[in-house]
């Protein structure tokens, strides 16, 4: 059963939410809102599928890490969509976009997004603190993907953050000093995930990437390093490209980034 604060602000959302709108499953506590989905996505007609859950039990972030997800204390969402035609890649990105419009539209709170898919409160000088995540995984096999799993996790209250994120994590009542309402939060984000979805998939990926540009400027010229192919490599960063990679101005020229963890400075 739906609870009464997220069936309401679904109502409001209307045709905003597209293909998700008849296909919101909500769950009290799941391990993972991904896992479902990607057993949906297996299945015909999983497109559009939205899986919610007020907690979850085994909540997965990226490259393996544990995504801290008590009960009410944040949104935790993941939506089915099939790869839109040769710009799968853009996906995770355009995702990370949507989460921070949807949380600008309905906060006010203004927030960046950092390569891939981070969402973060700018701090004075510096990345700030991590606001939301994304998490998108393939169906099928990685290069033919049936569908894929957008998953997001946004804190929401003033929780207290397991040691290892506590310094490094903040969430919207901390940064905004009020009582925010997460299901208006979840449904602006599912609003604009469906448009941006809409975009890639109707061929407008430049207008995605320039929406992305325009809130990544706190990282653009920042000195990044990651792991190439066993190599440590570093530069600074200067954009990303119609397919979503990172470019980054090393002595050697420019490089492409696509997958991997990269660390900013
Ligand atoms: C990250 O930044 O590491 C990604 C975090 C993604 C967390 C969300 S919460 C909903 C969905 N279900 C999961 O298990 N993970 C994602």
């Amino acid at each position: 059963m739906i609870p009464d604060s997220l069936a309401a602000a679904l109502a409001g959302a209307g045709d905003r939410l597209g293909g998700f709108r008849e296909r919101i499953r909500w769950y009290p506590e799941v391990d993972s809102t991904n896992d479902i989905a990607m057993t949906l996505a297996e299945t015909p007609g999983a497109a559009g599928a939205v899986v919610i859950a007020d907690a979850q039990r085994k909540g997965r972030g990226r490259r393996g890490r544990i995504w801290f997800s008590p009960p009410g204390a944040g949104v935790y969402a993941s939506v089915v969509l099939p790869p839109p035609a040769a710009v799968v890649s853009f996906l995770p990105l355009a995702a990370g976009l949507a989460v921070a419009e949807g949380i600008e539209a309905a906060t006010g709170l203004r927030v960046g997004v950092k390569w891939p898919n981070d969402v973060y409160v700018p701090g004075p000088g510096g990345l700030g603190r991590k606001l939301a995540g994304v998490l998108a995984e393939a169906g099928g096999s990685d290069s033919r993907p049936s569908n894929v799993v957008v998953g997001f996790g946004i804190n929401v209250l003033r929780s207290v953050f397991p040691p290892d994120v506590a310094d490094r994590g903040t969430s919207l009542e901390t940064e905004l000093g009020r009582p925010v309402d997460g299901a208006l939060v979840l449904v602006e984000c599912l609003a604009s995930l469906w448009r941006r979805y809409r975009d890639l998939h109707d061929g407008r990926v430049a207008d995605v990437a320039d929406a992305w540009r325009a809130r990544a400027t706190d990282t653009i010229g920042r000195r990044v390093e990651w792991d190439a192919g066993g190599r440590a490599a570093s530069g600074t960063a200067t954009g990303i490209d119609q397919a979503g990679a990172l470019l980054v101005r090393t002595e050697s020229g420019t490089a492409r980034v696509i997958a991997g963890e990269v660390r900013w400075y």
